[in-house]
């Protein structure tokens, strides 16, 4: 029997449509070969939602999204947007939609990709065979903390305040999910905090301990945050899962992208409890090559194929488009972000027809 599955597009701005329209054709293709229906519902998020709507997350897009068995996301933002009050900036409407899906688990794997090590800014050495999950907390902490705001003190001075909170629950229910993962892998999990100046932090670490002891298969290891950014460059090979909150794992993800020298690859999935999980690339709009056919639409399709293993469960589906994504790598096609002397210099849209070229034809098995 086929099985249906509800997508709803992201597109957003910049770079988004190029790149979605790319996966979007993967994603026909590997449905007729594992006999997989997926019915696609486009709707409006970040520059694009505040141009056509006056909001960066309109309702009907979250309505839509909570219709929906999983998201696609591309990317928002760009130049026109930059100078808004913040409520109506494009990253205001990401993180509506983070929270208004209950998407407390970021998963932001860094996987150096054989083809691409000299694409890295260290040595080989030091990069060959890295393979990092970060599973960031995402719908708490400092992001979303309250009170927080701009006011003016006495003395007519501005002050301006975050608060960093996490509750018990909402460690242990990432700090599961985090276990879970490192029992898959390596089972070697890294928890990055500031316990030795915030109590925030004092309080995760003692919830990690605590949870460790479900998972004694599991080694858990605790290092401060600005100890992890340096061990992350100096020897990243000694990391397999890392867990950590929300600001520290902003930072962090995207040190452990550069490491693959590469963040036009990554992908990244966004989970809740229950409802649709968010895929989108861990990179952004890059107004600067919008709709110019130059964007690299690896990560997004990676990121397609990470919704096919984690919402779907069709880890055969998710594996044929990693494998082509290789294919077209092995062959050398390279889109600018990547590109290397020798290699066979592609854009986007090339690049999508040497991936369908790669998965083979539509009507196999
Ligand atoms: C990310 C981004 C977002 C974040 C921005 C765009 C709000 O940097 O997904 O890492 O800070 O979470
Ligand atoms: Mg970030």
């Amino acid at each position: 029997m086929t099985q249906q599955y509800r997508i709803t597009l992201l597109p957003g701005d910049g770079i988004g449509p190029e790149i979605t329209a790319v996966a979007v054709a993967v994603l026909k293709t590997i449905g007729q070969q594992f006999d997989l229906e997926f019915s696609f519902t486009e709707a409006l998020i970040g520059g694009a939602a505040i141009d056509a709507t006056g909001e960066p997350l309109p309702q009907a897009t979250l309505a839509a999204c909570k219709a929906s068995d999983a998201v696609l996301f591309a990317a928002i933002g760009g130049y026109k947007w930059d100078n808004l009050p913040r409520e109506q900036r494009p990253e205001t409407g990401l993180l509506g939609l983070r929270a208004g899906l209950g998407l407390f688990a970021n998963l932001r794997p860094a996987t150096i990709l054989p083809q691409l090590i000299d694409a890295s800014s260290l040595k080989r050495e030091v990069v060959e065979g890295v393979d990092i999950v970060v599973v960031r907390e995402l719908t708490g902490g400092i992001y979303f903390g309250k009170p927080k705001g701009i006011v003016e003190t006495e003395t007519g001075e501005k002050r301006g305040f975050n608060t960093m909170v996490y509750d018990e629950s909402e460690v242990d229910r990432i700090a599961k999910v985090a276990f879970e993962i490192a029992q898959k892998r390596n089972k070697r999990l890294c928890s990055v905090d500031k316990a030795n100046v915030l109590d925030v932090s004092q309080l995760w670490r003692d919830r990690l301990n605590l949870m460790a002891e479900n998972y004694p298969d599991v080694e858990l290891s605790h290092l401060y945050v600005d100890n992890a950014a340096m061990q992350l460059i100096r020897a990243p090979k000694q990391f397999d899962t890392i867990v950590t909150g929300n600001l520290f794992g902003d930072i962090l993800s995207d040190a452990a992208a550069m490491l693959t020298g590469s963040i036009g690859m990554l992908p990244s999935a966004s989970l809740g409890a229950d409802g649709p999980g968010v895929y989108e690339p861990v990179h952004g709009s890059a107004p600067d090559i919008a709709g110019q056919d130059k964007a690299n639409p690896l990560a997004m399709v990676l990121s397609a194929a990470m919704m096919l293993r984690y919402s779907f469960d069709q880890p055969a589906a998710a594996a044929k488009i990693e494998q082509a994504v290789q294919t077209v790598l092995d062959q050398g096609y390279r889109t600018g972000d990547i590109m290397s002397p020798g290699m066979i210099a592609v854009g986007c849209q090339a690049m999508g027809e040497k991936l369908l070229a790669a998965l083979g034809p539509a009507m196999q098995s």
